[in-house]
């Protein structure tokens, strides 16, 4: 019973006062410059800072610090050079990201990404695909959002997405035409 008082006072967190979003991921890549490579051609990513391991006396890593507009990082690279990358197998590997997700502002902004995936000749590992069951052309999945799926150098997944239904205070999904969602309601609101 104490347990679930106490998630619900965590639940309750005022919303002014909550954390406004996931916002950065940081990356443990085998080579940074095949990373760094591929997130400032496929991204458009800028450098803010690159540091070599033991630069700082706490961080016996190297980072880099990537932005995508005028934030400071959106992304993170770090690598060890001390430990040996050993290729994740397909079947067997330690609990991960499974995916991290890039929101391009508009259609057109998505539609650019993925010509350039294309160009790029990256594989494109899912859809592009439209993550509903309310959409016409929808694979009956969950979001609303269209995306798609490509992979980083150490094969971390990466989604590239636009279009995320909005959660009203009612716990509505309305899509981004301001379609209400019909039969999709929040499991908490
Ligand atoms: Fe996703």
């Amino acid at each position: 019973m104490n347990n679930v008082v106490n998630k619900m006072e965590l639940n309750n967190i005022p919303t002014d006062l909550r954390a406004k979003r996931c916002q950065h991921v940081s990356l443990e890549v085998s080579d940074i410059e095949k990373s760094l490579t591929f997130y400032r051609n496929f991204l458009g990513m800028k450098i803010s800072e690159r540091h070599k391991a033991g630069e700082h006396k706490n961080i016996p890593f190297e980072m880099v610090f990537l932005r995508l507009n005028n934030r400071h990082h959106d992304l993170v690279l770090t690598h060890d050079p001390m430990r040996k990358y050993i290729r994740k197998s397909q079947t067997e590997s330690a609990a991960g990201i499974h995916h991290f997700a890039f929101e391009c502002p508009n259609r057109d902004s998505f539609a650019a990404y993925l010509s350039r995936a294309r160009q790029m000749k990256l594989e494109i590992v899912r859809g592009p695909v439209i993550h509903s069951s309310f959409h016409e052309d929808g694979d009956g999945t969950w979001g609303e959002n269209e995306s798609f799926y490509v992979l980083d150098p150490d094969h971390h997944r990466i989604e590239i997405f636009c279009d995320m239904a909005r959660i009203t205070d009612e716990g509505n999904y309305v899509n981004a035409y301001g379609v209400n969602v019909p039969n999709t309601f929040a499991d908490e609101i």
